[in-house]
């Protein structure tokens, strides 16, 4: 994975059909997909619950890019060595999740993946200051996380720009997840975000035997964020 700042878009397979995971994961690469978005719930961190580790290793053969697991899970610490073996190239991990945030960072490096850290809406960027040296992603939540199709919450544009900033010249993709579409989109690529997750947008009206929907809503997304961005 080498690191650069342009526009990518990573479909939440949140929004996909659970049953055929391995096949909605080929057709928004496909149709043209940056990077695989892969949500995982526990009901206790978040009030809803999706899959684990077993599940992103039976997909991962399907992804031939990206693989970015977001980690709503608390306790987190435990899991992070089978989401790296399940071969996750990026894991995410919410600042909320521990009172060890940091020693999380340092443990989904040490197990060989990208380090991403998220925050849900009420937290702070002021709340990662002193994690900046040790990940390679910042996720800003638009949502309050655990549902897909929930309302874009646009005071988080200002902690966007914030971050952009205190990030400098570092290596870190800022990542947007929730509520992301063709109008929300350019908000967030404008206050310097690069990484669009986007779940209902991108599966709406679409299915893995009718998956051109997927392509044109990805590009109506990208079309909209690099617009308002050049
Ligand atoms: C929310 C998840 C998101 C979600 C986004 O808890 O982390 O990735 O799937 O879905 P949309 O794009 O529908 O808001
Ligand atoms: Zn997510």
């Amino acid at each position: 994975m080498t690191f650069n700042r342009s526009l990518k878009i990573a479909p939440s397979i949140l929004a996909a059909d659970f049953a055929n995971f391995g096949a909605e994961c080929e057709a928004i690469e496909d149709q043209g997909a940056d990077w695989v978005h892969v949500d995982v719930m526990d009901g206790h961190f978040v009030p809803n619950i999706t899959f684990g580790p077993a599940t992103c290793a039976a997909i991962r053969p399907h992804i031939k890019g990206v693989m970015d697991v977001h980690l709503m899970i608390s306790p987190v610490d435990s899991y992070i060595e089978a989401f790296a073996e399940s071969g996750a190239d990026v894991i995410t991990a919410h600042v909320e999740a521990t009172p060890h945030i940091h020693r999380t960072m340092q443990a989904i490096r040490g197990n060989g993946a990208k380090a991403g850290i998220a925050l849900n809406p009420a937290t702070p960027a002021s709340s990662i200051e002193y994690l900046l040296d040790m990940v390679d992603l910042v996720c800003v939540m638009t949502v309050n996380p655990g549902f897909g199709g929930q309302k874009f919450i646009h005071s988080q544009i200002e902690k966007v720009h914030q971050i952009r900033s205190m990030i400098g010249d570092r290596p870190i993709h800022i990542e947007i997840d929730g509520g992301v579409d063709p109008t929300t989109a350019p908000l967030v690529a404008n206050a310097g975000a690069d990484v669009l997750v986007a779940g209902s947008a991108v599966f709406r009206g679409g299915s893995v035997s009718n998956p051109a929907p997927y392509g044109k809503n990805i590009r109506n997304i990208r079309a909209a964020a690099v617009s308002v961005d050049a």
